[in-house]
């Protein structure tokens, strides 16, 4: 099966596979592909007839021009890794251009504050950008379900109100995240890390073991104090924050 390039080819490709009891599963990716997005893929794979895959760097959800520049892109590997999979696989990797009908900008959601905390106070615009490229692929691809890591919990949660909010027909799946050894979450911006760095990343998971190790022991913030002060004694790794928060409002809760 080729990669698609075109929505359009997509799209008739799809409707030609439809019968009434095929069903679509999704994963939207943005590529550089690792076990945590195989995971997902497979997820799909178990109660889907056909999985669509895609590759799309979304340039409407970076702030930060460096940002979409450096992020990796390894299209020709990806495809390799989805196609031993097995053939009910679909790759889509579309331009923006196509994807996103010749106007390549984000529309405003009212995600209900969700957006705004958490991620959303250091990335603005960051979650219209996710919204706008997701009701664009669900558009084309139509699919039944749909898969996201819960590593991007806040992403995750985006996600369910867009479908709400467009009442695009899918399924949202949650599924678990995955980690190296070391404990570090599996992540495509892992990719930009030395050696070195990514050893000292996996600071992030053992404090947040702990934290859950003494959640009923202490107080949140207490618990937020531990992992500030430990941050700030750590010789490399600088905190952007650490919250604990209400998994509907995502509003920090105190106690
Ligand atoms: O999590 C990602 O890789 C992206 O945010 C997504 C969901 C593919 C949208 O571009």
């Amino acid at each position: 099966m080729p990669t698609f390039k075109d929505s359009k080819a997509l799209q008739a490709y799809i409707k030609s596979q439809r019968t009434k009891k095929t069903t679509i599963g999704f994963v939207p990716t943005m590529g550089a592909l690792h076990e945590g997005h195989i995971s997902l893929v497979q997820a799909s794979q178990k109660i889907n007839d056909i999985t669509v895959v895609s590759i799309f760097v979304n340039p409407t959800q970076f702030g930060d021009a460096k940002d979409l520049e450096k992020y990796p892109r390894t299209l020709q590997k990806d495809e390799e890794l989805l196609y031993a999979l097995q053939d009910d696989i679909v790759v889509f990797a579309p331009s923006a251009l196509d994807l996103y009908n010749g106007k390549v900008e984000s529309k405003p959601f009212n995600f209900k504050g969700i957006a705004n905390e958490m991620e959303g106070r250091y990335r603005k615009g960051h979650f219209d950008g996710v919204g706008t490229v997701l009701e664009l692929l669900f558009d084309v691809v139509k699919p039944d379900n749909a898969y996201f890591g819960q590593k991007d919990f806040q992403q995750l949660q985006i996600v369910r109100a867009l479908v709400k909010i467009t009442k695009q027909p899918v399924t949202i799946i949650g599924c678990p995240i995955h980690r190296e050894n070391s404990g570090l979450a599996m992540s495509s911006r892992n990719q930009r890390l030395s050696k070195e760095l990514k050893e000292d990343a996996a600071f992030i998971f053992k404090t947040l073991t702990r934290v859950k190790k003494d959640f009923d022991k202490m107080s949140c913030s207490q618990l937020t104090k531990y992992v500030e002060i430990a941050f700030k004694q750590h010789k490399t790794l600088e905190l952007e924050y650490f919250e604990i928060a209400n998994i509907e409002t995502l509003k920090t809760v105190l106690r």
